[in-house]
């Protein structure tokens, strides 16, 4: 299950980001918001509680950079948020740290970009191996 939701600069991403779901056939729960003006650390928590209470594995963050959202989603306890701009980073934010929230910029990505990087992020398994040490040493901060 993953959790999506976007402040009101990324909510026309985040329909489209919809729709890229459904055509995969993936559930998805969606935190909102279709306020405008509004909040973005409110979404944020909303979609990494969701993480948290292990209703959903993974979680998609917009706003107008996916700055703010990655900043807030960071905050909270078992999230890895990671805001991604192009495919690469997308692509090894899952194979090397385990990142379990993609943060995208609605007004930094176009909807064709955004849903070649949500194929990336979306379909790379974490590879573990000596990333699991690295990433382990990230949540003892947590502590
Ligand atoms: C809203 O104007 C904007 O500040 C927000 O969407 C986001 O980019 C913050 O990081």
């Amino acid at each position: 299950m993953i959790a999506i939701g976007s402040d009101h600069a990324a909510a026309d991403l985040r329909k489209i980001v919809k729709e890229y779901l459904e055509d995969q056939e993936m559930p998805y729960i969606d935190c909102g918001t279709d306020e405008s003006p509004s909040d973005y650390p409110v979404i944020a928590k909303e979609v990494c509680k969701k993480i948290q209470d292990g209703e959903a594995d993974m979680g998609i963050l917009l706003c107008g950079t996916g700055i703010g959202m990655s900043l807030t989603a960071n905050k909270m306890k078992g999230i890895r948020a990671a805001v991604c701009s192009e495919t690469y980073s997308a692509k090894y934010t899952r194979l090397h740290n385990d990142a379990n929230v993609l943060c995208m910029g609605a007004r930094v990505v176009g909807s064709g970009l955004a849903k070649e990087i949500l194929d990336a992020f979306l379909f790379t398994e974490f590879e573990g191996g000596r990333h699991q040490r690295r990433v382990d040493m990230i949540m003892e901060l947590e502590k």
